[in-house]
């Protein structure tokens, strides 16, 4: 008999034994418990219409964050607590999140008010200690993830400023401290449920393990692109092995010249801590990954390792330089991130091995970088083109230059013929337009729902030039202080 999944969960410990291992949270809440306050829309962690806050315990702290139910796995929530829209109700008067949206008139048919109510509650926490209204830019991070379909956003947005003007509602961590520190477990967590299993190592020793024993099962991380497989394609994943309980990955430490990023490390988390090595240049694009709900649950580690062709992190973290390391029982290896990628869906790893880390080099002189992508919208959209350079500048001389491109190719690829038009020569248009005319022989991009290959091929020579004209020496404004991001 498996252990059952315990999170925390209105006011006390719930415990499940009887949900498969792949059920979402947002199926759990809707089907079994009939919480129907926290909706369905997509079913795909694009809509919002499920968001709910999950608490759990970090460094003896509890850190609460928005994620999207509808893609997050039941058992992923054990040792955690679980909040939505009926935690909010259960006072006698109306949560200040609620009575701000009724006095700004911020919902009409209303399917998407429970999801908005659930990101407002999280951004109203993250004001709990300060007197200060939110600002403009972090109301619109925290609604990244909702869509409204007929109140429009402007009454939405009066709310969240509202909000935090009414008289405050105190929420108890110190109690929530206490239920979850109860709820840990000394030993790993495993649950099964017709034929199929669930682990939830608590140690890296244990987690590499576990992979060599189960070579074939599904590792999950953050499940933003997993839950998909479920929820879309409708598909059995068979056993899982989730790596969200290892301490070990979970650590961000600067070491020989890298920031290196344990894999357990959100999205949010990685970009805001690189965002400040590189804040010109890589704060736009941690604002423009998906949503703030996708970037708490999502992790650096699973983009890199999923390396999809139209992913965000890897042309940056290729244009810089970066290493993955890989571990498994066998022991560890380090390589340049684009030697993971050898065709579309292969990478160079074993069976048995699983990303640890991803190791970003820290600033150095002379450099010149740049990242940009192109989607149709600027919150919650795939790149159409994702883009970055890098070189050193020598003078006039540009060195060590890489090309890297998301959407271009079968993987993330650098421009071989691109870079050695330009490699040690000197940083003017005429390099520029060499190196440009060659990237046709880099890059064969396909036409697809969101763009067409010659939009790609002619967006991702345009973005060269706009790097060089950023860059070069007569430049309007310093390299270091134009925006970094451009969007179609
Ligand atoms: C609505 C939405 C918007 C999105 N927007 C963007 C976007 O703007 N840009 C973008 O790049 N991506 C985007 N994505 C994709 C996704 O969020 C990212 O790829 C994310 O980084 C995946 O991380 P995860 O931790 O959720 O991985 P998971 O879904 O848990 O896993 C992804 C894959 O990696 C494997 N894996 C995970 N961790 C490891 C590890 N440590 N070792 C070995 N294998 C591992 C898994 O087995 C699986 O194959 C979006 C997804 C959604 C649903
Ligand atoms: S139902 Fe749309 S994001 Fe979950
Ligand atoms: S109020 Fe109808 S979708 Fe937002």
């Amino acid at each position: 008999m498996s252990e059952p999944i315990r999170f925390f969960f209105q006011g006390k410990t719930h415990s499940v034994s009887d949900a498969s291992t792949t059920q979402t949270v947002l199926q759990h809440l809707r089907e079994d418990l009939h919480c129907t306050g926290t909706k369905e829309g997509c079913a795909e962690g694009d809509c919002g219409a499920c968001t709910v806050v999950i608490g759990e315990l970090q460094d003896g702290e509890v850190r609460m964050k928005s994620v999207n139910a509808c893609i997050q796995m039941l058992p992923t929530l054990d040792g955690k607590a679980l909040f939505t829209v009926e935690d909010l109700k259960n006072q006698e008067i109306l949560h200040p999140v609620q009575q701000a949206l009724v006095e700004c008139h911020g919902s009409q048919c209303g399917f998407c008010t429970p999801g908005f109510v659930m990101s407002l509650w999280d951004l109203y926490l993250k004001h709990e200690d300060s007197e200060q209204i939110p600002q403009r830019k972090q109301i619109d991070e925290a609604l990244s993830g909702n869509l409204c379909r007929c109140t429009g956003y402007r009454p939405i947005i009066e709310a969240a400023r509202r909000m935090c003007e009414l008289p405050r509602q105190r929420f108890d961590r110190a109690a929530l401290t206490g239920a979850l520190q109860a709820l840990q477990r000394k030993a790993s967590f495993s649950y099964t449920h017709d034929g199929q299993s669930f682990h939830a190592p608590r140690t890296l020793a244990e987690l590499l393990a576990l992979r060599a024993e189960k070579p074939q099962a599904v590792i999950l991380a953050g499940s933003t692109d997993v839950g998909l497989w479920v929820t879309k394609q409708m598909r059995e994943l068979g056993d899982v092995v989730y790596l969200g309980q290892v301490a070990e990955l979970k650590h961000m430490a600067s070491i020989d010249g890298m920031l290196e990023i344990g894999a357990g490390v959100s999205l949010n988390d990685a970009y805001g801590a690189i965002a400040e090595l590189y804040p010109r240049q890589l704060t736009e694009m941690w604002k423009r990954f998906a949503s703030l709900p996708i970037r708490n649950a999502g992790t650096l580690g699973g983009n890199v390792a999923n390396g999809s062709p139209i992913g965000d992190s890897m042309p940056w973290l290729i244009a810089l330089g970066a290493e993955v390391v890989l571990n498994s029982v066998h022991g560890r290896r380090v390589m340049p991130l684009e030697k993971l990628y050898i065709a579309y869906q292969k990478k160079d790893m074993l069976a048995e091995e699983i990303v640890e880390a991803v190791r970003v080099p820290l600033p150095r002189a002379q450099l010149i970088f740049r990242t940009y992508k192109l989607a149709k919208r600027f919150d919650q959209d795939i790149s159409a083109v994702c883009a970055a350079f890098s070189a050193t500048l020598d003078g006039q001389v540009v060195r060590d230059v890489r090309i890297a491109f998301g959407g271009m190719a079968a993987t993330p690829k650098r421009g071989a013929n691109a870079e050695a038009a330009l490699e040690g020569q000197v940083w003017d248009e005429a390099h520029v337009e060499a190196a440009m005319a060659l990237m046709t022989q880099d890059y064969a991009p396909l036409s697809d729902m969101r763009a067409s290959g010659e939009y790609r091929m002619l967006t991702a020579q345009n973005l060269l030039r706009r790097f060089w004209l950023e860059t070069r020496a007569d430049a309007p404004l310093p390299a270091s202080a134009v925006n970094a991001y451009a969007h179609a």
